[in-house]
């Protein structure tokens, strides 16, 4: 496989909270194939299609942690036995729907979850990068027309969006009390930066409530893709898009400690912010069979209409940009969901990562 971060992570110790997850199981294969040694720390997966089980990454890597985030005493046994030099934290509740139902769970999940991790790397003197993971969801949304950018306020409606806003505002705070920049190489080595993906998509994600998933549910089984909101607007983006962008970011931030350590959008071109109707639409065309039904309830939960993330500065400053339109992120993640009954997952992922380097 292509390795575009030039052998950077060969040999690093990476630790990756939330490795059970969509996004990290993602993560974790990634680097376990650019020849890091991977300690991941999470809860047990959702389910048994999930890409964690099915790929079998966690028998791969060096070690698969079950623990919990809340739990900030264990978190810092872990980080002194295994030493991690890189973290990226992934683990959360990251869905906007239960966290209505779970409002609690989901602030204690996600802020002192991320302060307990951030609290590890301060107590564990080998952690030279921590790339925190938030959502485009964190800012402040005003149902706008342009993009986010990475110094607009942050807020959030429901207790999801809103928890990952307190999360930015407390990593901000970390930054400037104890890896402040300018003090880096007198009071201590950390370079401590906040990532912001847009929707994203990809094989392996079952998780209630989310679109794809949600449409795979309805192509399996036979019936109509019910649609919540057709013409809520999202940026969608495929699993590989940010994730190789928060594994540039950290690559850059280790050569660079003190410049580069702030927040940034990984999104899509703009191009692929579609509706949830336009993308639906396409994960049936690649199917070749289902049919949507639009089942919008005016009394429904409130969940945002629009959310757009300009990526200026990730292209600029990072020479980062997305390697795939909105119909092929749709393609890449359709292929997954073909093929994860009949063939080894692992090489699926390993395949479709070939295929957006290419
Ligand atoms: N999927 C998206 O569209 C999207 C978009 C933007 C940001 N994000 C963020 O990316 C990250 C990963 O999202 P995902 O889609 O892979 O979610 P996921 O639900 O698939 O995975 C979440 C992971 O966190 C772990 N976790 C949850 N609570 C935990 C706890 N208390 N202790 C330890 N581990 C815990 C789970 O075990 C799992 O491994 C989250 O921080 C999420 O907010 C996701």
């Amino acid at each position: 496989m292509i390795d575009i971060f030039s052998n950077f992570y060969k040999g690093k110790r990476v630790l990756v909270t939330g490795h059970t997850g969509f996004k990290g199981s993602w993560l974790s294969i990634w680097l376990h194939e650019l020849g890091a040694e991977v300690v991941g720390v999470g809860l047990e997966p959702y389910s048994e299609k999930d890409n964690f089980v099915l790929s079998g990454i966690g028998k791969k890597i060096k070690a698969d942690i079950r623990a919990d985030i809340r739990d900030g005493q264990k978190m810092k046994e872990i980080f002194a036995q295994y030493k991690p030099e890189i973290v990226f934290h992934l683990a959360a509740q990251p869905l906007v729907r239960l966290s209505y139902e779970i409002p609690v769970d989901t602030y204690q999940t996600n802020v002192m979850g991320t302060i307990n991790i951030m609290e590890s790397i301060r107590s564990t003197d080998s952690v030279k990068v921590g790339v925190m993971i938030t959502t485009d969801k964190c800012y402040d949304n005003k149902e706008q027309l342009r993009g986010y950018k990475e110094d607009d306020p942050f807020g959030g409606y429901d207790p999801y969006s809103s928890s990952k806003g307190a999360c930015e505002i407390a990593i901000q705070s970390w930054r400037r009390s104890f890896f402040n920049p300018e003090n880096y190489g007198k009071a201590h080595h950390v370079s401590l930066a906040s990532v912001r993906a847009g929707n994203v998509i990809g094989g392996g994600d079952w998780a209630k409530d989310r679109i794809i998933p949600d449409c795979i549910r309805a192509l399996e089984s036979g019936k109509p893709i019910e649609i919540r909101s057709p013409k809520a607007v999202r940026p969608w983006e495929h699993v590989l898009e940010p994730l190789s962008g928060y594994l540039l970011l950290a690559q850059k931030m280790w050569n660079h400690p003190t410049d580069f350590c702030e927040g940034w959008n990984f999104g899509p071109e703009q191009e692929s912010v579609l509706n949830v109707w336009e993308i639906a639409t396409s994960m049936i065309e690649n199917f070749g069979y289902g049919e949507l039904k639009d089942v919008s309830n005016p009394n429904a939960l409130h969940e945002a209409n629009l959310l757009m993330l300009d990526i200026t500065k990730a292209k600029t400053r990072l020479g980062w940009k997305p390697r795939l339109n909105a119909k092929q992120c749709a393609v890449l993640t359709s292929d997954w969901y073909k093929r994860y009954r009949k063939e080894d997952v692992y090489g699926i992922c390993i395949d479709e990562i070939k295929m957006f380097l290419q």
